[in-house]
């Protein structure tokens, strides 16, 4: 089923984005846009512009940016069809499907959704595969590993086979491309160009989504082979750091905690004993796009790492980013067992019950392992143990809280309220001065879309900047169709333009306030620089791919021009 262009573009007008928008983030007017932190990455200062002129937004901190249908199927993870249902409903407009219409660009447009139903092939593939076709070891391993023909259904587990092509042979039959089945992270391009399953003889964990879709794989080995386990690449529909494993489960009851632990085996063990509340972090780096997936079903975590060094400085930065998003947190420890799964093999659910009741508060975690640090009873020690919890109190938000926990240290520990005040104090002032946030502003700089940027915003300056630029010097596509709406002074056309990498490409575009009021001699640099990129082959390619002589003649004069810019001196 299809929806009609002009259907989509009615929903897309009628949808408010500042409002869809707000309610990921908080959203404050200045001047002609609204500003907010982040909803795509963690950010404590704002960067991210929404125009409502424009209705399109762009951060300014990661790159991201697009219009109101980009924004709800990158936040929500729905496919394109799926974007306009919900935004359809939410701006009630009567749903129409129109299914003859052909899209010009369909394939671009559909891309998320053909990956969707690669992924949802593949599952039924490796569920048969190792419900109706395993070999006698995957047999043995699910049954050393209580791996009952219910839970696999339960958690649509499956089997890669041990071959190098039997997935790609199976989605082959389908009318897709090689580069669909590559850039889907299922299939891999060898170096000698053949292509071969990314999952060969693995038990398959199929990843899906809150919306019931699988969204990417995890494969175990069947022995001690590495790695033990894999996951799908990084693909326009999975986004490792914004997934959990056994959301969909969890999300169906109204639990009023849910639990935290990093395996995939964990989460299967948790819910089969009936921890029905628990999700995985898929290894044991928790994301802060993951903390604020979780906002919205939960205010309450319970971390449930595994009992090694490693998962405990998991567990330390894990209660860092949900604290940060307001999380009330616990932290139950496992004796005895390495992880969840051992725990409930050897010990049983109603011991797991038992604990839960008494896991402790992230701040009791975080002060057990400090005193862990020290020996109390070594008057030195037992100040650098002092200063350790006060900054841990410091950063309370609730005073309440902060009393609560300074009369039960100093009871604990027997030291005097007024020391561990006095220290907290100190901390206090100190984190407030400290309070600088060094992030990570990976954002790759785009030549193309900034000379693009500057056009769109100083016409003034078209004359000069087209003695050194022409259409057909941008790369193929969006990027030199819209150099040619720009050199031949005509507006975008940003409805045309649908699928997600398009859309942030616009959006740099327009909402890109460094290019505004830009002056010649910085542009003349960026020329100067891009053109660099360019040798010669590629004038030539340009020049005789063309047929239309007037334009071929355009060009080679242009050539010169350009050549010309070589020969300026640095500083000109
Ligand atoms: N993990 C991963 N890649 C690895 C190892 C681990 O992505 N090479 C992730 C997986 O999500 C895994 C989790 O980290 O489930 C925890 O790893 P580990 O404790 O080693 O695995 P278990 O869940 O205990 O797996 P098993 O019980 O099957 O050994
Ligand atoms: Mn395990």
């Amino acid at each position: 089923m299809y929806f009609a262009e002009d259907f989509i573009e009615k929903v897309r007008t009628q949808s408010d984005i500042i409002s869809i928008i707000s309610e990921y983030t908080n959203l404050v007017q200045k001047g002609r846009s609204y500003i907010g932190r982040c909803p795509f990455h963690n950010e404590k200062t704002p960067s991210f512009s929404v125009s409502e002129e424009q209705q399109m937004y762009h951060c300014f901190g990661c790159g991201v940016g697009g219009n109101v249908i980009t924004f709800m199927m990158e936040k929500e993870n729905l496919s394109f069809m799926e974007t306009i249902e919900e935004l359809a409903t939410k701006a009630n407009i009567p749903l129409e499907y129109d299914n003859n219409k052909k899209y010009n660009n369909r394939e671009v447009l559909l891309k998320k959704d053909i990956i969707f139903e690669l992924y949802k092939k593949a599952a039924r593939f490796y569920y048969y595969n190792l419900t109706r076709n395993a070999p006698d070891y995957v047999k043995e391993y699910l049954k050393n590993r209580e791996l009952t023909e219910q839970t696999i259904r339960l958690f649509g587990l499956g089997f890669s086979p041990n071959s190098y092509t039997a997935l790609y042979k199976y989605l082959s039959k389908e009318d897709v491309t090689d580069e669909i089945l590559i850039e889907s992270g299922l299939c891999i391009r060898a170096l000698n160009g053949k292509i071969y399953d990314r999952f060969i003889n693995r038990l398959m964990f199929p990843i899906i989504s809150p919306t019931k879709k699988v969204v990417a794989f995890g494969g175990r080995v069947f022995g001690d082979e590495k790695p033990k386990y894999l996951n799908s690449a990084e693909n326009p529909i999975f986004h490792k750091s914004n997934t959990l494993y056994g959301l969909n489960l969890a999300k169906n009851a109204n639990h009023d905690y849910y639990i935290l632990v990093e395996g995939y085996m964990d989460v299967v063990a948790m819910h089969i004993n009936g921890f029905t509340n628990t999700v995985a972090s898929l290894g044991t780096a928790f994301t802060d796009g993951q903390a604020k997936l979780l906002k919205r079903y939960t205010k309450d975590i319970v971390i449930l790492y595994d009992n090694d060094n490693a998962g405990q400085k998991a567990t330390l930065k894990a209660i860092k980013i949900l604290k940060d998003n307001d999380f009330s947190v616990k932290v139950l420890e496992l004796k005895n067992a390495k992880d969840p799964d051992e725990f409930l093999t050897n010990f049983g659910s109603h011991k797991l019950k038992n604990m839960l009741l008494n896991a402790k508060s992230d701040v009791w975690y975080q002060i057990s392992k400090i005193q862990n640090l020290y020996n109390l009873n070594n008057l030195p020690e037992k100040v650098k143990f002092l200063e350790q919890t006060a900054e841990i109190i410091a950063n309370l938000s609730s005073s309440i809280e902060q009393q609560l926990y300074i009369d039960e240290i100093s009871l604990r520990f027997t030291i005097d309220k007024k020391a561990i005040e006095s220290e907290i104090k100190k901390k206090i002032i100190n984190t407030k001065d400290n309070k600088i946030v060094y992030e990570n502003h990976s954002k790759k700089v785009d030549l193309e879309v900034n000379l693009l940027s500057v056009l769109y915003h100083n016409p003034n300056l078209y004359n000069e900047i087209s003695q050194y630029l022409f259409p057909e010097l941008f790369t193929k596509g969006i990027k030199q169709n819209i150099a040619i709406n720009l050199f031949n002074k005509e507006s975008i056309d940003t409805k045309n333009y649908y699928s997600i990498e398009e859309q942030k490409i616009i959006s740099s575009i327009i909402i890109n306030e460094n290019m505004q009021n830009i002056e010649f001699p910085v542009v003349y640099k960026m020329i100067k620089q891009f053109t660099k990129g360019l040798n010669l082959s590629y004038y030539k390619k340009l020049i005789y791919s063309d047929i239309n002589p007037e334009k071929f003649n355009n060009l080679i004069k242009r050539k010169f021009e350009t050549q010309k810019l070589n020969i300026i001196p640095k500083n000109g």
